[in-house]
């Protein structure tokens, strides 16, 4: 059976988690990520924001008891949002839909948002797992695909 939990962040996570950011295809799926996922010094500069941001929630996710992904809600325009990110070799473990599970009990707020491009369909099938439904469709430049395209904002009201 897959163990997910969630734990706080630490500085030393930094570096493991960059590294997952780096994959290329997750990078395309995601389509709206840092302008370079490889600048070392943005992506510290981002964390310090989020490390020191308590309307953050900021969790690492453990997959029996290793470091293979976050999860983050964060204000956007007045509105919650949650954004997650899982190391590519443990895709397809239920470990996405299992750390939102857990969010969302330490995140009571409601509704809760999320965004997702419109091809992304891991991501927009844990979000329905996960109780959201696709509220509106914008368009915005995604860095990962250099130009723009659609993506949907969900929405979540329940438990
Ligand atoms: C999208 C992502 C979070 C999915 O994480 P995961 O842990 O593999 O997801 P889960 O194992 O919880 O999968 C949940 C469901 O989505 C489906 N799914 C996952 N990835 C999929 C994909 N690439 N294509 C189609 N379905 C997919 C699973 O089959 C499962 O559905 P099921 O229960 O009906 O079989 C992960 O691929 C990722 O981190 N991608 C890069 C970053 C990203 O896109 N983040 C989200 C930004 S909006």
């Amino acid at each position: 059976m897959t163990t997910i939990s969630l734990r706080d962040l630490t500085d030393e996570d930094r570096a493991i988690l960059f590294e997952f950011q780096q994959d290329p295809e997750a990078n395309h799926m995601a389509a709206f990520t840092s302008k370079d996922p490889t600048d070392d010094a943005a992506h510290q500069s981002w964390w310090n924001m989020v490390m020191r941001n308590d309307a953050i929630t900021k969790r690492g996710i453990l997959c029996q008891g290793e470091l293979v992904g976050s999860v983050m809600s964060f204000t956007m325009e007045e509105k919650l949002e949650v954004t997650y990110w899982i190391a590519k070799e443990h895709w397809g473990k239920g470990v996405a839909t299992g750390a939102l599970g857990q969010l969302f009990r330490l995140v009571k707020t409601r509704p809760i948002y999320a965004r997702a491009a419109t091809d992304n369909k891991g991501s927009l099938r844990v979000l329905e797992k996960c109780g959201f439904a696709v509220s509106a469709e914008e368009k915005g430049f995604a860095n990962a695909r250099g130009k723009e395209i659609a993506e949907y904002v969900l929405r979540k009201d329940g438990a």
